[in-house]
């Protein structure tokens, strides 16, 4: 589904830039130009990021440490 019609920034590509460590919304302005244009789409770029940051899964501490 296209968040920013302006930039033709579709959920999945915010997904991505997500997987690849984009954590604000001026890491999704710099990557893909979000919100950059009208500015229309800000609000549900913004709930997208954060459903994506939502959706990561969560870091595991000590891994290094079990692994030894
Ligand atoms: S819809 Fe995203 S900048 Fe216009």
């Amino acid at each position: 589904m296209y968040i920013c019609l302006c930039k033709s920034v579709t959920d999945h590509q915010i997904r991505d830039a997500v997987n690849n460590g984009a954590t604000r919304m001026c890491d999704l302005r710099r990557e893909l130009g979000v919100a950059t244009g009208c500015g229309c789409c800000a609000e549900a770029a913004q709930r997208e990021l954060d459903l994506a940051l939502a959706a990561l899964p969560e870091p595991v501490f000590g891994a290094a440490d079990q692994a030894a």
